[in-house]
């Protein structure tokens, strides 16, 4: 086996994702959220591109069984029944819920590797179990940070170098950009809530009055659960 990270954002066209297992990260804060939703009995959350594409699937279930849920620019979008914050999503919310969800990067993510046969979620709240999942399925492990509107962004290559350094204690091989993900990783020292602080994502939230989610995305390990995107939907199997 051999661990890799995609630095580049963009498609994986279907002949590349062969005997290869994606892990979607947005670790601020789409895929902390889809986690925790799940978590909470959520039944499925859809990721979807666009606010309209949200609408319009709501509108194709109406009635209480769906939410919808996101944001644009860190804030919840006008007539959206959550925003994207994982503490939103609670058990009295969202249990026997689907969620449709739209956020500015990490929805986006999923639809790169929709061709591919494995697609986990991963964030730092279920990193091992991820980690156990990749293992067990023998494929090679290849993280996909959700990036920042295209461009590299911290907390999602750290979260992607956290996986990739238990990765490599378990015996995997790892490329250069993986080795430079867990280099990376390594260089906070366990201090994951410095760097969420010090991302320029992080900057934001906090300057949006959603500071609490920093604490609450770089909890590591406090949930078992491995998200799966299949068929346009993520459930857990
Ligand atoms: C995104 O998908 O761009 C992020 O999750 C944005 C956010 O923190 O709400």
């Amino acid at each position: 086996m051999r661990a890799d990270i995609q630095f580049v954002p963009g498609n994986v066209p279907a002949d590349e994702a062969e005997g290869k297992v994606f892990v979607v990260i947005d670790a601020l804060r789409a895929t902390t959220t889809v986690i925790e939703a799940l978590s909470n009995g959520c039944t499925e959350v859809i990721p979807v591109v666009s606010v309209d594409d949200a609408f319009d699937l709501a509108k194709k279930s109406p009635g209480k069984a769906t939410l919808i849920g996101g944001e644009r620019g860190g804030v919840k979008v006008d007539g959206f029944d959550l925003g994207n914050s994982p503490r939103e999503y609670t058990r009295d919310v969202v249990w026997g819920k689907r969620v449709v969800l739209t956020t500015t990067d990490g929805t986006k993510a999923f639809h790169w590797v929709a061709a591919s046969e494995h697609v986990l979620v991963g964030a730092f709240t279920n990193a091992h179990a991820v980690v156990q999942r990749c293992i067990a399925l023998g494929a090679d492990p290849v993280m996909v940070p959700a990036c920042k509107r295209g461009k590299f962004s911290l907390e999602d290559a750290v979260c992607g170098g956290m996986m990739i350094d238990l990765l490599e204690k378990r015996g995997v091989d790892l490329t250069d950009g993986a080795r430079a993900a867990s280099i990376l990783y390594r260089s906070f020292d366990g201090d994951l809530l410095e760097m969420a602080r010090i991302s320029e994502h992080g900057r934001t939230l906090i300057r949006l009055g959603f500071e609490e989610d920093l604490s609450f995305c770089v909890q590591t390990n406090i949930s078992l659960l491995v998200p799966v995107f299949r068929n346009g939907s993520v459930r857990l199997e």
